[in-house]
């Protein structure tokens, strides 16, 4: 008897009815032009560690609320639910070396050498991004293969620079005089 996990990632007892979807959400979700960023966070060592994240999303203006969904077999999620904390630096368009860093280099070698400080909250703020919300974690949520962590806004700073962007599997910059402002 087929058995799996419903979207909450509580254990379904009976056959799953679920008819399979024709397309992996993927092949939509590749059509969504998004901003990139890293979320970083340091263990209470204050061993750095930190992942590219696209699916970054604010939650609600008061209290200022931000989420990120982080895959469950990643390293950083059960790190995440150790530290509690992390910031989301969303990344200018000369930064896609550090995309690229984030998601693919080993764990360890990410801060090699990378222009960050440390801020209030503890995690690592990366030098030459657009801006950065600094968090604390108020909720985590399991939801299918991936975890939900929603942070609470402690520390925000923003300036105006051109964004990298992540569309159809590619890194992709604004058109020439596409920058609103
Ligand atoms: C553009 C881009 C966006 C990504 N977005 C996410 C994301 O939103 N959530 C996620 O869990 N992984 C995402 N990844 C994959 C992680 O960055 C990658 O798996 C990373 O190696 C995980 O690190 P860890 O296993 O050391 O924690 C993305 C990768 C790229 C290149």
């Amino acid at each position: 008897m087929p058995s799996g996990r419903n979207a909450d990632g509580g254990r379904l007892s009976g056959p799953t009815s679920k008819p399979k979807l024709p397309v992996d959400l993927r092949n939509v979700m590749r059509y969504f032009a998004s901003g990139v960023t890293v979320v970083t966070s340091a263990l209470d060592t204050g061993e750095p560690f930190g992942l590219t994240v696209t699916a970054f999303t604010s939650v609600s203006l008061d209290p200022p609320l931000v989420l990120v969904c982080i895959r469950n077999e990643s390293s950083a999620a059960s790190l995440l639910k150790k530290s509690r904390r992390y910031c989301v630096n969303i990344l200018s368009s000369g930064q896609k070396d550090i995309s690229d860093r984030f998601s693919l280099a080993g764990e360890s070698r990410r801060f090699d050498g990378l222009e960050y400080r440390v801020g209030r909250v503890g995690n690592p703020i990366i030098g030459g991004c657009i801006g950065h919300i600094d968090c604390k974690v108020v909720r985590v949520t399991v939801l299918g293969d991936h975890t939900v962590f929603v942070g609470e806004a402690l520390d925000i700073q923003a300036a105006r620079a051109e964004p990298l962007l992540y569309l159809d599997r590619k890194y992709a910059l604004l058109a020439p005089g596409g920058h609103p402002g």
